[in-house]
């Protein structure tokens, strides 16, 4: 049986107290995500293979509901800003929230029917995920983006489409200021 209890999330560095998982994406593990392949490579050498995002979780498989945060660090490839895979969920019915806890960045979502959405990840707002949005987080900012995730704890990432093809978007710097783009190489 399963039994109530507290969790401490830190807003700032995204600890989950008690956690009972966590990975991180390094940059090398994230190739072909990004537009300049060579750009990645510099980084890779120049900063040794920075971790990009962290994900922390408090998931326990008897319960429908699951939650955690995800740790990403500030930084760009060329001038496309660090960002999470992006996925749909497996199971399509799925949504979720983000709640944005410290740092400012941008969700990226597309329908599978090819329209695109931004919602600005500030702190206190909690982003809505309808199912069948894909969706990638990006950190425009100078400092780490914190949010905290809840989701169906058996809802599953999809990869390989997001993967394959990218998304429709990408979020580039431009003369200092952070602008959505078409993908010159969506479909590629
Ligand atoms: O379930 C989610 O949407 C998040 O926990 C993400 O998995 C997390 O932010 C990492 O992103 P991705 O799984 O797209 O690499
Ligand atoms: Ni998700």
């Amino acid at each position: 049986m399963l039994f109530p209890e507290g969790v401490a999330i830190d807003g700032r560095t995204g600890a989950v107290k008690p956690e009972t998982g966590r990975y991180a994406k390094r940059l090398s593990e994230l190739r072909g995500l990004f537009q300049d392949g060579d750009a990645l490579e510099r980084v890779v050498a120049e900063k040794s293979d920075p971790i990009v995002y962290e994900v922390v979780d408090y998931r326990k498989k008897e319960s429908d509901l699951c939650f955690g945060t995800t740790i990403m660090s500030p930084g760009r490839v060329g001038n496309e800003y660090y960002m999470t895979r992006g996925h749909f969920h497996l199971r399509r019915e799925c949504g979720e929230a983000y709640y944005t806890q410290s740092g400012e960045g941008v969700l990226l979502l597309e329908s599978r029917t090819g329209e695109s959405r931004v919602v600005e990840m500030l702190p206190g707002v909690c982003a809505f995920i309808p199912p069948e949005w894909a969706h990638r987080s990006i950190n425009t900012g100078a400092d780490k983006l914190v949010f905290v995730w809840f989701c169906a704890t058996d809802a599953g990432h999809d990869y390989g489409e997001i993967l394959k093809r990218g998304m429709r978007k990408i979020i580039i710097e431009q003369d200092g200021r952070r602008v959505v783009a078409d993908n010159p190489n969506f479909g590629r």
